[in-house]
């Protein structure tokens, strides 16, 4: 198969856009040529001639020369209306966006099919890892029972840091902005929103099932605080942001983002700093395990390459399973297993949500429990002031009920 030259007017010119640039020199092989690039500072100082740029998006929008739009800016509704308009002008699009695609999956999915143009965007979920390809062409769907996975670098480095190194969560976090790690709003990061948006796109091509952000329930790190932190290093546990996907029916999935307590016999007990891990459970292999580099210039333009790459051979996503698995529902009926720090005045209340709970200790300020709870109830949990929350497992049958009265087994001591 003989391949196609690919154009490219490029969007964006920061960390990611000039590591696809230094990449694209470093890849003569490829024959993909940047023929302008889109940034909107004027007065920025940048690496390379000012004759390669351009302020108005629609001088590469309209440039029947260019075949292909590479989209690497951080706004995600400004992208979407790059990509939107791209599309209906017949160009392909690579894009590493994974909070303007999980906003508007649906919407993509239909440009794609209306226009018969490609979309591809590996680089929007674990950068390095070619896991979307790897879902999409690999995994027929009734195999693939559950997918968990550290989608975040940001977090994992931040985690990583103040665990090993005793780096302040401050610290962690400014080295990991410094690094071009974290998103310019940080917050996307810590509160666990970026790994949802990566999870909704694992979603659609693990299983077929196409969700909007708010069908995802995340907590972020950010409540996280030296209770846990020692908890975790008294136990032999690291802590990390987890993202979970698995079946709890034939035509059921469920998914969620959190903070869990990562045991050292777990695949991802060794995934640490900025490197991202993926576990696939599938019926027949038992564990799959990928693990690469999930944020920072480079990892992430080596996905962006591979896309365009791909393209060169007219590559695109076809979505099978969704057409395969039309029955698949989305439902959050199971438990989990969780240490909840709280408030002494929230107890009483807090104490209702659970159906068990089996460890608690508290002072006269704050205490922690350690008990099992219906997911269901996390978000309202979660909201509660002064209340953080670790997931210690998922128990996977939603129809469990435990029986134990909490009045019963209630411990009181000091917290050191
Ligand atoms: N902020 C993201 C992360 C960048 O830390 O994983 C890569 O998607």
């Amino acid at each position: 198969m003989s391949r196609k030259n690919i154009n490219i007017g490029l969007f964006g010119f920061g960390c990611v856009g000039y590591g696809l640039y230094e990449v694209l020199q470093k890849t003569p092989g490829l024959k993909a040529n940047i023929l302008q690039i889109c940034v909107k500072d004027k007065n920025k100082e940048r690496p390379i001639g000012n004759e390669h740029f351009t302020f108005d998006k629609n001088e590469i929008l309209n440039n029947e020369n260019i075949n292909t739009i590479v989209e690497l800016i951080d706004d995600a509704d400004a992208a979407f209306e790059i990509v939107k308009t791209a599309l209906k002008n017949g160009k392909a699009v690579v894009t590493a966006n994974k909070k303007m695609i999980a906003e508007h999956f649906e919407e993509l999915l239909e440009l794609q099919k209306q226009y018969k143009v490609p979309l591809l965007y590996e680089a929007s979920a674990c950068a390095s890892i070619p896991i979307i390809r790897n879902l999409e062409e690999y995994y027929d769907n009734d195999l693939l029972e559950s997918l968990e996975g550290i989608v975040n670098g940001s977090t994992n480095y931040i985690l990583s840091r103040t665990a090993k190194d005793n780096v302040s969560y401050a610290a962690a976090l400014k080295d990991a902005q410094e690094k071009g790690y974290a998103e310019s709003n940080p917050i996307l990061d810590t509160g666990g929103f970026d790994a949802k948006y990566k999870l909704l796109i694992l979603l659609a091509h693990a299983f077929g099932i196409v969700l909007k952000p708010d069908d995802i329930y995340n907590i972020g790190i950010d409540k996280i605080g030296d209770l846990e932190l020692n908890y975790a290093k008294e136990k032999g546990y690291k802590l990390k942001l987890v993202a979970h996907a698995f079946k709890t029916g034939k035509h059921k999935v469920s998914a969620f983002v959190a903070p869990r307590f990562v045991k050292p016999n777990d695949k991802l007990f060794n995934v640490d700093d900025v490197y991202n891990g993926v576990v696939l459970e599938t019926a027949f292999t038992e564990h799959q395990f990928f693990v690469g580099k999930g944020a920072g210039a480079y990892p992430t333009a080596s996905a962006v390459l591979s896309d365009i790459s791909a393209l060169s051979y007219d590559y695109q996503y076809e979505y099978k399973k969704m057409e395969a698995n039309k029955r698949l529902q989305f439902n959050n009926e199971f438990s989990v297993n969780v240490l909840l720090k709280y408030p002494v005045e929230s107890l009483t209340k807090i104490k209702l949500y659970f159906n068990h709970i089996n460890e608690l200790y508290q002072n006269n300020t704050e205490g922690y429990l350690i008990g099992a709870l219906d997911f269901s109830h996390l978000k309202k949990l979660n909201s509660i002031e002064g209340v953080s929350i670790i997931i210690e497992s998922v128990e996977q049958n939603p129809l469990k009920k435990l029986e134990i009265n909490i009045n019963q087994i209630f411990e009181l001591n000091e917290i050191n």
